[in-house]
């Protein structure tokens, strides 16, 4: 029997594992978790901006009927900081002084019987105030920038020299608004104490995180704590930090000696759980006559709560960007009493590369040169920044590809040269490039008496297609069909699995089921070489194939066992493996990659040291603009990827179609708007507009490129690839259309009537 016709599954399209539970309403997210005599915490939030709490009258609120606590800063237990995590500090600890720092701050909870009264009762607090004035601009004069080591500087050349010296000159300031994730699922969490053992069903992305969390801030084991999120409702970056009210609903239930659940409102996850703060960019660039770039120098400020830090990636993506050799990419971030930001998809990358590419653009036209041949020609063959060549780079194949399949080359780049109708009709493009993540993550694999795997890590699905690719993944590597596989995750007992973020789960987590999966392989190998009742006697790892539950050896298909056959004759229930994945670069010699059920070792590249490259895309986008309505719709959207090896071509496309969707809402449409006060006033989804179906046109996307050099699995991120670049694509486009620059997002109607009118 010939084993040529082997195809693995990894690669093709396939529907979600998870999708029939999900689209019955059988998948359980932790909002839908009851447990018996569950209690309710509802959470009272600050109406003032900066100040601190006088009084607070909680007597009518503790009477009120079906009361079990009203905790507040006057008798909250003291509660620790979170660790400092790989991702930084943790948040600061709720209700543990009278100070308040930002509007929506928790000042109260209150926990009931049921949820309407602890509703009623939230609503009887009286607080009494002392209001000092709030620092909300960056033009304050009591602000100053902080500096700390989450976010270094990237200098290289001399980058004021040489634009003083350029040819051609772009300088411009760009801004980005402050933008709120707003996923489908309100973030919930249902707590339970058992002694000082806890459970928490909690929507993060992230279990063990908010085990340690949780265990540093009750001063308890975190072997005790057990954290179930197997499905997220969507977290768009939200989840990645163990939020206030997380710690507040295992106070509460802590103090109430009942399980408490409690879910934010939608207004609470405004203020709750992190937003993308909005940012102020000085972008220049210097180019030779030729179009090669001399000079870019990015200097950007950026908002950061009064007591807060995070680390927001802003001017990595524009060091790394292009071959050139003088740059200055400096961001700052200012302390403001706003509510704290924190990561939200292609954090820093989604600001940064708008300015970059809008900046980009406009020396396209300087030049009077095609935006593509620009590119090309400052396109960085090494990482600018290490010199070392990129793991991966199709790059200018997703230009080529992506041109070709939109029509580029045809168009009339001339602005204001279109129209269709009474509509303004333009064309942009711009380059999206991520920074390449892979921490180390852990995962446990196992073959049962019936021959079926089941294969687990503590890691989380956010809606990415995790559960997915993983059950691909597996079943390649163990030569099984997929419907034989079972993978599990989110759930804290199962091995230690990093965040689902920085878009570095997929390859984390799937070099981490290949080890542990080959090791599973091993470990049947090892049984049967020395068994003299098997057909596999004297075979070894790489002399064998996998296929539909059976192991055979590779030249002699005569002679097989399956898996199921092989435990029975051990009087084995399973045999079971946990294995590791490290990231790239420290991953063992040792390794070995399936191919076609076979095992053949991983080569990492001989030519010496490798940048880790990131996924990298091209997008073109069409607009019509009607100018006499200052409105923009996205007509056409052509993206090229390349993903390196792309796991399932269906999640993967879903990927970059979702950044898209959230890149234009964040180009368009999205902005968290404040008053004067520093109070959030659009804290709805009627008011605070994300892109929906009637705004999103049919988007095409190509995947180019091939598996990456640098891991085992050979993927890369692309979980946040999309929404990077695509706000630049289309603002390129606005311009195109109506020949007027637009610089900050969203490119609202009034922005449009409003340059406009300016023009001359
Ligand atoms: Mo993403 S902001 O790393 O969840």
């Amino acid at each position: 029997m010939s084993t040529a016709n082997v195809v693995d599954v990894v690669g093709t399209a396939r529907d979600r594992v998870e999708g029939r539970l999900k689209v019955t309403g059988a998948a359980t997210y932790p909002i839908d978790v009851s447990l018996p005599g569950l209690a309710y915490a509802v959470l009272v939030q600050s109406t003032v901006t900066s100040g601190r709490i006088r009084h607070i009258a909680v007597g009518a609120a503790e009477e009120s009927p079906g009361v079990l606590a009203v905790i507040t800063h006057v008798n909250a237990p003291r509660i620790a900081p979170g660790p400092v995590t790989p991702l930084g500090p943790s948040p600061l600890p709720p209700l543990q002084s009278d100070v308040v720092l930002h509007y929506g701050q928790h000042v109260a909870m209150v926990v009931a019987e049921t949820i309407e009264k602890a509703q009623a009762a939230a609503a009887l607090i009286g607080i009494e105030y002392q209001r000092d004035t709030p620092i909300v601009s960056f033009d304050d004069s009591r602000t100053s920038a902080v500096s700390h080591p989450w976010v270094p500087d990237f200098v290289r050349g001399n980058a004021a020299g040489a634009l003083g010296a350029a040819d051609v000159r772009t300088e411009a300031t760009y801004t980005t608004a402050d933008n709120t994730h707003n996923p489908i699922g309100l973030f919930a969490t249902v707590a339970s104490w058992d002694g000082d053992a806890l459970t928490v069903h909690d929507t993060t992305q992230w279990p063990h995180g908010v085990r340690d969390s949780l265990a540093a801030a009750f001063g308890v084991d975190p072997g005790g704590i057990r954290v179930l999120v197997p499905f997220v409702g969507g977290a768009f970056g939200a989840g990645l930090r163990v939020w206030p009210h997380v710690t507040l609903a295992a106070l509460a239930a802590r103090v109430t000696k009942r399980p408490v659940k409690l879910v934010l409102t939608r207004a609470q996850m405004f203020t709750s759980i992190g937003h993308r703060p909005n940012s102020v960019q000085q972008l220049s660039l210097g180019a030779t006559r030729d179009g090669r770039l001399t000079a870019i120098e990015h200097m950007l400020t950026t908002s950061l709560g009064m007591a807060e830090d995070f680390f927001n990636p802003i001017a990595h993506g524009t060091a790394e960007s292009y071959a050139c050799p003088n740059v200055s990419a400096r961001a700052r971030q200012i302390r403001l009493n706003i509510p704290p930001p924190s990561w939200m998809r292609a954090p820093g990358h989604a600001e940064g590369s708008f300015a970059l590419e809008s900046a980009m653009d406009e020396l396209s036209y300087a030049l009077g040169m095609d935006p593509i041949d620009l590119r090309v020609k400052n396109h960085a063959h090494v990482n600018p920044e290490t010199g070392l060549p990129w793991s991966s780079d199709a790059l200018r194949d997703c230009y080529r590809v992506g041109a070709e399949r939109f029509g580029w080359r045809a168009l009339d780049r001339k602005p204001r040269a279109v129209r269709h109708g009474h509509l303004l009709v333009g064309y942009g493009m711009a380059r999206a490039a991520l920074i390449a993540y892979q921490p180390s993550c852990r995962a446990v694999a196992s073959i049962r008496r019936d021959g079926s795997a089941v294969v687990c890590s503590g890691a989380t699905d956010i809606g990415s297609g995790t559960y997915t690719v993983m059950t691909m993944l597996a079943a390649d590597y163990l030569g099984l069909p997929v419907e034989r596989v079972h993978f599990g995750l989110g759930d804290s007992a199962m091995p230690t699995a990093p965040q689902e973020g920085g878009s570095g789960l997929a390859g984390a987590l799937g070099n981490a089921v290949q080890a542990a999966c080959v090791d599973l392989v091993r470990a049947f190998v090892n049984r049967v070489t020395d068994d003299p009742e098997s057909p596999l006697k004297g075979c070894r790892l790489d002399g064998i194939t996998v296929r539909d539950g059976r192991m055979r050896i590779t030249d002699d298909p005569s002679r097989s066992e399956t898996y199921a056959e092989i435990l029975a004759r051990h009087g084995l229930d399973e045999l079971r493996i946990e294995g590791e994945s490290a990231p790239p670069g420290e991953a063992s010699s040792s390794t070995m990659i399936v191919q076609d059920g076979r095992f053949i070792p991983f080569t990492a590249p001989s030519t010496g040291a490798r940048a880790h490259a990131g996924a990298f895309a091209a997008h073109f986008v069409e607009v019509r603009v009607d100018a006499d309505l200052g409105t923009v719709r996205v007509a056409r959207v052509v993206t090229a990827v390349d993903g390196g090896r792309i796991l399932n071509t269906k999640t993967a496309r879903s990927q970059i179609i979702g950044g898209i969707v959230g890149g234009i809402g964040m180009a368009l449409l999205e902005e968290t708007v404040s008053d004067r006060s520093g109070r959030l006033v659009n804290t709805s989804l009627g008011e605070y507009v994300v892109a929906v179906n009637a705004d999103v046109p049919d988007i095409d996307v190509l995947f180019v490129g091939r598996p990456d050099s640098m891991t085992p699995v050979g993927s890369k991120g692309i979980g946040e690839l999309a929404i990077t670049g695509i706000g630049a694509a289309i603002a390129n486009a606005v311009y195109n259309a109506t020949g007027t620059r637009i610089r900050s997002l969203p490119i609202s109607i009034d922005r449009v009537l409003g340059a406009a009118s300016s023009r001359t």
